[in-house]
């Protein structure tokens, strides 16, 4: 979807962001990402501010609104990982949420990078973490489409459930900052490792390498094997379905070839691994 830039915005709805940050004499697009309208860095009077934000459907929260309000709603519950949600602006039929602006780059995945002891660190301590009432999704409604029985996926785990390179951003002293709480659900622990794997191996990663990476997870090593290969299928076929709907687009293609690797890789294991 095409983004807008800052002209493109309504008068109040620019009045109504400067009475927040001052001045803005522009806004630097996103890297990357795909699901807000508008999404970048301003550069305000008073110092850069991270923005996203999303029109409104004829006075109707379409589902960019929607994951935007989940995101403003679990902000505050997931202090210090995410950057802190400064403002809210709901004007003129659109709704922005202002964040701290964070000097960072990506993570890179690739094997043997540094980034992956932090990536690690990070998952640890969502491993250990409740969701929050403010967490409204559950993980296994996905995989309602195509299963009679989601439940193995079900739990009260905090799961970011969106983990790729360009949500886990790394500050010039190594510290982790994680973005992008759209999709943050209530599940089993083990899901959020499961919803990794893909990025992993795009990453480089064998899925003989991404197994062992996951096994030193106890949420992992603790689940039964039947209910990992049954999710390893389950996203390969859902994805499988999203991509042959809409062929036109390639990263729809890209996630069901990397989950059918690894749901392949599943049903090669030796029983009982
Ligand atoms: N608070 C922030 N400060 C600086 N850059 C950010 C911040 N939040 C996100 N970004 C950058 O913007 C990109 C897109 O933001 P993200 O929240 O992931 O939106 P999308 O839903 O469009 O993927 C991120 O990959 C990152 O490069
Ligand atoms: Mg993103």
């Amino acid at each position: 979807m095409p983004r807008s830039a800052w002209g493109d915005l309504p008068q109040p709805v620019r009045d109504a962001v400067q009475e927040q940050v001052g001045a803005v004499a522009g806004l630097v697009p996103a890297p990357s990402g795909n699901h807000a309208h508008i999404a970048g860095t301003l550069r305000a009077s008073s110092g850069p501010v991270f923005v996203k934000g999303a029109r409104k459907e004829a006075d109707r929260d379409g589902p960019e609104i929607w994951s935007l309000r989940n995101e403003a709603r679990i902000n505050p519950h997931v202090q210090p990982y995410a950057p802190r949600l400064l403002w809210t602006v709901e004007e003129a039929g659109w709704l922005l949420l202002g964040f701290e602006y964070v000097e960072a780059r990506h993570a890179d995945y690739t094997p043997g990078s540094p980034d992956l002891a932090v990536l690690t660190e990070v998952l640890e301590a969502f491993q250990a973490m409740a969701a929050p009432d403010a967490v409204v999704l559950q993980v296994e409604r996905r995989w309602q489409p195509v299963l009679a029985d989601v439940s193995a996926m079900a739990g009260g785990a905090l799961l970011h459930a969106d983990l790729n390179p360009a949500n886990l951003l790394i500050t010039p002293e190594g510290r982790a900052c994680v973005v992008d709480w759209a999709f943050t659900s209530r599940g089993a622990a083990w899901v959020e490792l499961a919803l990794l794997i893909p990025w992993l191996l795009k990453a480089g990663h064998s899925p003989d390498q991404v197994a062992r990476w996951s096994a030193r997870f106890p949420s992992w090593a603790g689940t039964d094997p039947t209910a990992i290969d049954l999710l390893a299928w389950a996203f390969a076929e859902s994805w499988r379905r999203r991509s042959s709907a809409d062929p036109a687009v390639p990263w729809k293609a890209e996630l069901a070839a990397l989950g059918q690797q690894w749901a392949d890789h599943r049903r090669a294991r030796p029983p009982g691994r």
